[in-house]
């Protein structure tokens, strides 16, 4: 289990280290250097087809070092292609995208991705790695463990150091196609972490998350802002409750299509959020919370 705060401080401690060790290995990579860039992905004209299908149109947007953006949108709406993108896992088919100031295309995308945490609740995850295995697998940068890759001790000591801050300990062992939801999203924040990410990129992060526990997750991502000031995060969620505190921006996307970007403030009104999901949506924010109901006609009696 997740244990309060204490545990909270020791994610940060964790991160707060972390990022000084990142900028280091980022210059060791041959990527450009934390302390010279505040853009941290930019989409310019991005457009991306599939199967003679345009899945995106035109959309553009820039993350900066220590903005928490929110993206939404209904099902299908692309959140994920774009979030694809921000990962330096797909490519667009016209337009440019620059993630960590290195254009996709001409940066070698594995060691990109290093610096790159993310979190997919549907880890596309083939063979039954164990928890360690699943963890460690975010240095290798890939799903299943590559052929011949051996992490190092230290990468162990850590791995399960991450393992232990989450909860994980007594499961660390266990096989994937046995844990349950919330284990494996704590599982998939763990492999996250260890790639000591300057950037952090959730996909629907609270999925099958019980109340307790999405609450937590939360708390987790609204202590970055404190403790990492120039780390970026990308949220995807359904669910304007869902979004942490400290999210500073949002993007609503539409059939692909940028409905509106920019400060959540502008961005997560009534008239946007109904826009975007073709539905009258009363939005309302009250202590940094946000929330979302169907707007009704009111009933007579
Ligand atoms: N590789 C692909 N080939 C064909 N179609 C694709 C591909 N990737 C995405 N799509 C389509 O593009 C659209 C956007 O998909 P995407 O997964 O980005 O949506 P999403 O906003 O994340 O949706 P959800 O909320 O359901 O997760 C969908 O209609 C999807 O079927
Ligand atoms: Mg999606």
């Amino acid at each position: 289990m997740l244990a309060g705060m204490a545990l909270i401080t020791e994610i940060a401690a964790a991160f707060r280290g972390s990022l000084r060790r990142s900028v280091y290995s980022a210059g060791l990579l041959g990527l450009r250097r934390a302390s010279t860039m505040r853009e941290v992905v930019e989409l310019r004209n991005v457009t991306f087809r599939r199967d003679n299908k345009e899945i995106l149109h035109d959309v553009s947007f820039t993350v900066r070092q220590g903005e928490h953006w929110a993206m939404l949108g209904s099902n299908g709406a692309g959140k994920s292609t774009v979030l694809g993108f921000c990962g330096a896992v797909t490519h667009p088919t016209t337009g440019t995208v620059q993630v960590l100031g290195n254009r996709l295309g001409r940066v070698d995308i594995q060691t990109l991705r290093r610096s790159i945490g993310h979190v997919n609740p549907r880890h596309p995850l083939r063979s039954p790695l164990t928890v360690r295995e699943v963890v460690l697998s975010g240095l290798a940068g890939s799903v299943d463990l590559p052929p011949r890759w051996q992490a190092t001790g230290d990468e162990t000591v850590r791995a399960d150091r991450l393992i232990d801050m989450l909860g994980l300990a007594d499961k660390a062992a266990l096989r994937w196609p046995t844990l349950s939801q919330g284990e494996r999203g704590r599982a998939l924040i763990a492999r996250a972490l260890i790639v000591e990410p300057r950037l952090l990129l959730l996909d629907e992060p609270s999925t099958g998350l019980d109340v307790a526990a999405r609450e937590q997750l939360l708390e987790t991502v609204d202590l970055l802002e404190q403790t990492h000031p120039e780390l970026a995060s990308i949220v995807v969620t359904h669910h304007l409750e869902e979004l942490p505190t400290t999210t500073s921006h949002a993007l609503l996307l539409k059939q692909g299509r940028v409905v509106a970007a920019g400060t959540a403030l502008d961005v997560l009104t009534t008239e946007n959020v109904s826009e975007a999901f073709d539905h009258p949506i009363n939005v309302d924010h009250q202590d940094g919370r946000w929330s979302a109901r169907a707007a009704r006609l009111s009933r007579t009696a």
